[in-house]
């Protein structure tokens, strides 16, 4: 079908101007004068606007540890009526009890074309994950197929922060921070509560949807750029490179309905004026958008392929140091030029669980079948590596430097196994035979 995909949203979206930094404090106001100084909750707010925190760390937590933003806008957030249930659709949560976790490596076509008009929300389809959201422990990963734009209504996840990783077709998000707009080979950061309306910038092609992608729902503590060690004070994502929006609102009266993701199931509540009303914000608990091809990537320029931590972009830290609730990797264009190596990634087994994705082109581990929209998941000690063909190729190849620069694939790095949903494991785009990929791996001992 030809979806919505508009370009009024397009127009939008080139229009933007971002602030630059991941974590900063930020202000911003759409109009001069609307963001109050000195104080954070006058007794009078500027321009007739309400002040209203927005904590996303406890109020007690370390300072490198603590996100809130002072949003000012046309009504509180408080002022709203009761929410109800409504179907959750294909949305599931942790914790994941439809099936037993799956030591099987799994591997999965793109979501299907929508046959209805399906939007970013009616459009989130959950493989799996693991953790509790009543608990703010664990991880899920979606998919997301939509052929229409997000109209009178947002979208909110109580649960958890969402990263939005388009493969297809790219995204005006309209925030309560103002606009983001996400294209393939970008990714979004939405935070806990945040609340969103996601506008489709492209029209659907023939028998394809016009957005398609991957989240991460990230249940535990926020993603948060990587310590470097070693590396120094530069490398791999710089903090200059996320971009957070500025200030913009919308001053809508009519019902808008407002979805809100909460401890696993979606609730609805119809308000009577748009929630994307803030005129002005100050604070660091902040959505964000961030071009993977800005990644600075480290290597070897000796030998060895170095292990993929050093590709992560973002990470979830957990209590533990250096164990993550998830990690957000991405194999990004590199030039490889090892010598008596053999440089694609390596045969593996993990403590960690990886989900990976493709955005683009193919994947130097794996020859074929693993295509841009589908994914594989390989949990724990689920033993790994390159396919028969890449095997030989690689083993054979000579050490030239070689650029790889056809491919962006990236992974949910995760401390838990992830459970497939019921629904994972009986879709028809679930691929059987993944197995057979590393079948016809020669013998080669000659002792
Ligand atoms: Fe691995």
């Amino acid at each position: 079908m030809s979806g919505t995909g508009g370009e009024q949203a397009r127009k939008t979206a080139e229009g933007l101007a971002y602030l630059s930094g991941f974590g900063n404090e930020h202000s911003s106001e759409a109009i001069p004068g609307a963001l109050p100084t000195g104080r954070n909750s006058p007794q009078r707010a500027p321009l007739g606007l309400y002040a209203e925190q927005l904590s996303g760390s406890a109020f007690t937590e370390p300072r490198h540890h603590n996100r809130r933003s002072w949003l000012y806008r046309i009504r509180p957030s408080a002022a709203h009526p009761r929410f109800s249930r409504i179907d959750n659709g294909a949305v599931r949560s942790g914790p994941f009890e439809e099936t037993v976790p799956d030591p099987n490596r799994l591997r999965w076509n793109p979501l299907p074309e929508p046959d209805a008009p399906t939007d970013f929300v009616e459009g989130l389809w959950t493989l799996g994950g693991n953790g509790d959201v009543t608990q703010r422990t664990g991880m899920a990963v979606h998919l997301y197929a939509a052929n229409r734009s997000m109209t009178d209504r947002v979208f909110s996840d109580a649960d958890g922060e969402l990263l939005i990783v388009p493969e297809r077709g790219g995204l005006l998000l309209r925030t309560e921070l103002g606009m983001l707009s996400v294209e393939p080979g970008r990714i979004a950061l939405i935070p806990r509560g945040v609340r969103f309306r996601v506008e489709l910038l492209d029209a659907a092609g023939e028998g394809e949807p016009a957005a398609r992608g991957y989240v991460c729902e990230n249940y535990g503590q926020p993603f948060t750029l990587p310590d470097l060690g070693p590396i120094g004070a530069n490398g791999l994502a710089n903090a200059r490179d996320f971009l957070a929006p500025t200030a913009a609102y919308e001053d809508t009266e009519g019902p808008v309905e407002v979805i809100n993701k909460f401890c696993g199931n979606l609730w609805s509540a119809t308000y009577d004026h748009s929630p994307l009303d803030v005129v002005a914000w100050h604070g660091n608990h902040l959505p964000y958008v961030y071009d993977l091809r800005r990644f600075n990537v480290m290597g070897t320029i000796s030998y060895d392929h170095p292990d993929p931590s050093i590709f992560t972009v973002l990470t979830s830290p957990s209590d533990t140091p250096g164990l993550a609730g998830v990690d957000f990797v991405v194999f990004a264009p590199r030039w490889l030029v090892g010598e008596d190596t053999f440089r694609p990634p390596y045969f593996h087994r993990n403590v960690m669980s990886e989900y990976m994705g493709l955005i683009e082109g193919a994947y130097d581990a794996k020859a074929e079948g693993f295509v841009p929209g589908g994914g594989s998941l390989h949990n724990m000690m689920s033993a790994h590596g390159p396919d028969r063909e890449t095997f030989d190729k690689a083993s054979a190849a000579e050490l030239k430097p070689q650029k790889i620069d056809d491919g962006l694939a990236f992974m949910f790095e995760t401390r838990w196994p992830v459970t497939a949903t019921g629904q994972a494991l009986s879709a028809g785009h679930l691929q059987q035979g993944y197995d057979d990929v590393w079948q016809g791996l020669q013998r080669n001992f000659r002792p």
